[in-house]
Formats: C-alpha cells, structure tokens, sequence
C-alpha cells in the first residue's frame, strides 16, 4: 500500500462549470427544434407528417403495458428477471428516485452539503473509491473544504464488468498507463509519483492497492473513525460489495453513500440491494443525477480542447444514443413507448446517461452497536 500527500487548502469553488457540456447539448437540442421549426415554415406539409407522428406515438404509449418494468438508465433491462423481491427493491427505489432528480453530480451535490470542517468531526472519514486520474478525490475536497482518501488500484478493474445485457469492459481498463489515462493526465495537469496521481494542492490522500487489500488495513489504523461519505466508483459489482462490507461497521445514522453507476441492475444497485436486506439498514435517498466520471473532461486546461471533447462527446451520444437513433431495437422503443414523461425529459436533457445516486442511511438494523 503506498500513500501519497497532500496540500492544504479550505472549501473552495471551482471557476470550471461541470455541467457545460449538458448545456451545450440542450442548445444542440433547441437548434434541431428550431430548424423543425424554419422548415415547417417553410414546407407546412411538414407540419402534418410531424403531427401525425406525435398522435401515433401518443397512441402507441397508450396502448404499450410495459411501462415501468425497465430500469431508465438505458431502459435496457427487463427488471422481471430478477426475483420478486429486487424487482420490488429497483421499483420503489425508482418511485423515489425520480423526487430526487438533480441537474448536478451527486458527488460534489453531496460534497457541498457537508458541514465545514472542525475540531469535533476531524475523525469522520471521506472515502473515493475508484479515483482513476484523481479528480473525483480533489473535486471532493474542492467542495467540501475536507480531507479526502482515493483508492485505487491504478493498473485498472480488478475484475471484468459486465455492464447489464450489453458491454463488457475488460479487467485492467482504466489502467493510469491506457493511451486515454495518459491523454487525461497530460491535457488535466496531472503529474504521477511514483505510479501514484499528484495531490494538485488538494486535501487527499490516494491509496495504492486493490481494495481488497489496501481497505481494511486502512480503516484499521483508524480505530472507530466513522465514515461520513462514501463515493463508490469502483464499478463492479464484486468490488462494490466489498467495499460495502468491509466499512459497514464504520457506517453511522447519517453517513451518505453515493453510487456512481447505481442504474446499473447487476452491479452497484444488486451489491447495495443485498447488502442492505442482509443488515436491515433503513436509508433514504438524496439525489440522481450525473456520473461523476464524465467531469474529467471539464477539467481539461485548454478551453479549444475542452470544448473539443465536448463536442465529441455529444456527436458519440448522438450517433451512439440509444434513444434517437436507434429505432430498429427494441430499447429505442421501450424507452420512448414505456418511459414516463418525467424520464424521457431528464435523459434527453444531459450528453450522456444519468445513473448517479446518493443515500442516506438512517437506520443501523443489525449493524446498531448496541444490539450486539
Ligand atoms: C470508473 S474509474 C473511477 C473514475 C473516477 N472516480 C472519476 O470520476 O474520474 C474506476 C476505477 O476503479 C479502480 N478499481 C476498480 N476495482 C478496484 C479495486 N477492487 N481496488 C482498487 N481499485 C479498483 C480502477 O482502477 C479504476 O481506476
């Protein structure tokens, strides 16, 4: 395990709007209506074609049964085929989900809440796990002013990641030496120590090491600290209940946990589902929004190059998007027959997909001291 170090500084704001990008692609998505717009204008018989394609695809919503049986990250997966029970956990944490939809990261949303830093919390721990190049760990201190501890192992995914039905990225992706993680760690100012990214003035602390490893030593040289954030990025459902398990008697009433792929059905949420049931732990969540990862390009130095990645990105999401393109698959037509308004809204409205949750607990269950 090896342990770099940090800097000093208090809460602070960024100049860099992170959500620039989602701006870009809502102007995108006005001009495109607006251009409907001039040829209607011009070719009123456009008007009609349009029109009836509106009322068709009214008809069609109403006549479709399938609302609500698949998940809205990519309305992918049919949640029937999982038991009763998760399929009842996917359900109702959607219903509550969508009063919690934030324009924003959940990470720093949550980061920015925290209450200043003090002589009386200075035990609490903040925790990134799965940090890449780094910037999920220094853009939480950034906003919560706080000392911050990111885990990773830098060589990549521990284990492969099979992403629902349909991508599977390979064990050792993400790696600090991958041509992408290199191109980031130039163009975001990243320097390396010893395979380890630079601290960049920030409160953090970056551990080397699989989880697995590295986890527990580390909580164990800090007896009883309890944890008060806890951001999992480490994408696979194994290391995520790992991860879970192996802090769960630091977590307190009122610990916040963010998941950064939590719409994800057989990762993060099936790890936080079965761990959860196993300890009876009453939670509430707090907020769905962007993926943190996606910020690593708003933290490009040169503005012609951040702008670039931009636009590449919304080109990939426009050509890749599932939902506007597509129409020979059937996800193309779950989505727009079977998502409910509020949710085809909230997806078309950022260049990318919302999977980010954050939660509370407010119970302790079987993991309450006291009962033992
Ligand atoms: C998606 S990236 C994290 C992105 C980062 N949070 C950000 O916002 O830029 C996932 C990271 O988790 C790391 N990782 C996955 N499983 C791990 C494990 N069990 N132990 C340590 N690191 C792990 C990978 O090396 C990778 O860098």
């Amino acid at each position: 395990m090896g342990v770099a170090d940090s800097g000093t500084v208090g809460r602070t704001n960024q100049t860099v709007d992170r959500t620039n990008i989602h701006r870009i692609w809502r102007a995108v998505l006005a001009a495109i209506a607006l251009g409907v717009a001039v040829a209607c204008y011009c070719a009123p018989v456009l008007l009609i074609v349009i029109g009836v394609l509106l009322v068709g695809l009214l008809c069609a919503r109403l006549v479709y049964r399938d609302r609500g049986r698949f998940i809205p990250n990519l309305y992918a997966r049919d949640i029937r085929l999982y038991d009763e029970a998760y399929q009842a956990f996917i359900t109702q944490s959607l219903t509550e989900l969508r009063g919690h939809r934030i324009p924003g990261h959940p990470l720093l949303w949550e980061a920015s809440q925290l209450p200043e830093p003090t002589q009386e919390n200075s035990d609490e721990l903040l925790l990134d796990l799965g940090v890449w190049i780094g910037w999920s760990t220094r853009l939480t201190s950034d906003a919560s002013g706080r000392t911050v501890y990111g885990f990773d192992t830098f060589e990549g995914l521990v284990e492969d990641w099979q992403i629902e039905d349909q991508f599977l990225i390979k064990q050792g992706t993400f790696s600090l030496s991958d041509p992408l993680s290199q191109r980031f760690i130039r163009e975001t100012g990243v320097t390396l120590h010893d395979g380890i990214p630079g601290t960049l003035g920030r409160k953090v602390h970056y551990v080397k090491g699989r989880t697995y490893e590295t986890l527990a030593p580390f909580l164990a040289e800090r007896p009883g600290a309890p944890i008060r954030l806890f951001h999992m990025d480490l994408d696979t459902y194994e290391s995520c209940l790992h991860g879970l398990e192996t802090c769960k008697d630091r977590f307190v009433e009122g610990s916040i946990l963010v998941f950064d792929e939590y719409l994800v059905t057989n990762g993060e949420m099936l790890a936080f589902f079965e761990f959860q049931a196993r300890y009876g732990l009453e939670f509430q969540y707090r907020a769905w929004g962007l993926e943190v990862g996606e910020m690593n390009a708003a933290m490009v130095t040169s503005r012609f190059k951040r702008v670039m990645y931009y636009l590449a990105a919304i080109a990939i999401h426009l050509l890749d998007g599932r939902y506007l393109w597509k129409i020979f698959t059937k996800r193309f037509w779950r989505f727009w027959l079977g998502a409910p308004i509020g949710d085809i809204v909230f997806m078309l409205g950022a260049a990318g997909v919302r999977k980010s949750v954050s939660l509370e607990i407010t119970g302790m269950g079987k993991l309450d001291p006291t009962r033992h």
